[in-house]
């Protein structure tokens, strides 16, 4: 397990290549202060209540979303202004709890490379730990004024939405692709959208910039989890810190899964099979460890981060509001990094 001291090292060593020495410095010093930050927001009365609430805190976590609000303030006048890292501590916040809540729904043992809450305790503890941390979050966020709270209100609709969701198995008149980017768009575009958007207005920056940036949060957030299912699928170790082919197991339809399923090649007549809960049980080990291998080598894979790619591209191309320089070149890095990671 991690430390708290190696968690924030693992936040400022993202493999973010930003080429402006003092742009890198400035967000590894502001990440600092955040991860310090965080810490003491996830703290109770009771003692108990504060273990559990820095337990995957602690764990680690690449520190994706306040590490954007704090780039996204580098688009405004003011990107020093401690509201900016007030922001990054809701999202964080915010994305822990939703961890703690996700683990229990999709039953998951391995949480940033520790025991998840609910393995470690039980669903209770995670359930009522993930309802702390939003709390918090709630707490915070009313710091920062009115327009934050129905933002932040706005993003947790719709990323409950997404998870309640994904439970739900389209109809028969639904189109499965266009219902699986609804989920994706819900449960992960939402929060990722909203630390862009916190970091840009909280920065000072102008109006048309805030909105670009709040679509690019959105375009990324959904590259990000489409890339993050892709590696449920492709990774072979626990690197991410997760078990990988859980998504599978739990029977939740990725883009990889969704790209195979509309296959005509006879040749996937077994992979298809393996795939239709009505004709094969994936929570079986061996049927499993079949369907992963069989997906790893299907050319759906690779249809499937082709698809990524573009999203990451429509994302950078809303860039162009701003400036050439240093803070426009990571945000590009940022997109394509997402788009592209291995972990
Ligand atoms: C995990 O998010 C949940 C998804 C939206 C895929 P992250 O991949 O950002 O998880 P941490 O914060 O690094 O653990
Ligand atoms: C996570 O979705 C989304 C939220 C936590 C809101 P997943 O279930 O796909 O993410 P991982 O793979 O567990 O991180
Ligand atoms: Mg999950
Ligand atoms: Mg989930």
């Amino acid at each position: 397990m991690t430390t708290p001291a190696q968690a924030s090292s693992a936040a400022a060593d993202l493999a973010l290549p930003i080429v402006d020495a003092a742009l890198a410095e400035r967000l590894r010093v502001r990440l600092a202060d955040v991860e310090s930050a965080l810490f003491g927001h996830a703290t109770s009365r009771a003692p108990f209540v504060t273990e559990a609430a820095r337990h995957l805190l602690a764990a680690g976590g690449k520190r994706f979303r306040p590490l954007l609000v704090l780039l996204a303030a580098e688009a405004g006048d003011r990107p020093a202004n401690p509201e900016v890292l007030t922001a990054a501590c809701v999202v964080e916040i915010t994305h822990v709890g939703s961890l703690y809540h996700d683990d229990v729904m999709d039953e998951a043992a391995l949480r940033r490379g520790a025991d998840s809450a609910n393995s470690r305790w039980d669903n209770l503890v995670a359930i009522l730990t993930g309802d702390f941390l939003f709390a918090k979050s709630s707490e915070l966020t009313a710091q920062l004024g009115p327009e934050a709270v129905r933002i932040q209100a706005e993003t947790f609709t719709r990323l409950v939405e997404g998870q309640i969701l994904e439970t739900v198995t389209p109809g028969p008149d639904d189109d499965p692709l266009q219902h699986y980017l609804e989920v994706v768009a819900g449960k992960t575009g939402s929060l990722i959208a909203t630390s862009a958007h916190y970091g840009a207005l909280f920065g000072g920056a102008a109006p048309e910039v805030v909105t670009a940036l709040t679509e690019y949060g959105e375009l990324v957030g959904t590259a990000f989890q489409l890339s993050d299912d892709i590696l449920d699928i492709a990774s072979e170790s626990e690197e991410s810190g997760k078990t990988p082919g859980t998504d599978l197991r739990e029977g939740v339809p990725t883009l990889p899964v969704l790209m195979a399923r509309s296959s005509t090649d006879p040749a996937d007549a077994r992979l298809l099979e393996l795939l239709d809960p009505e004709r094969s049980d994936l929570t079986d080990d061996a049927l499993h460890a079949e369907a992963l291998d069989l997906l790893r080598k299907h050319p759906a894979l690779e249809e499937a981060r082709t698809y990524v790619v573009a999203r990451a591209q429509e994302a950078k191309k809303l860039l162009d509001v701003l400036p050439a320089g240093a803070v426009r070149s990571a945000l590009e890095a940022f997109a394509d990094v997402v788009a592209t990671r291995t972990a």
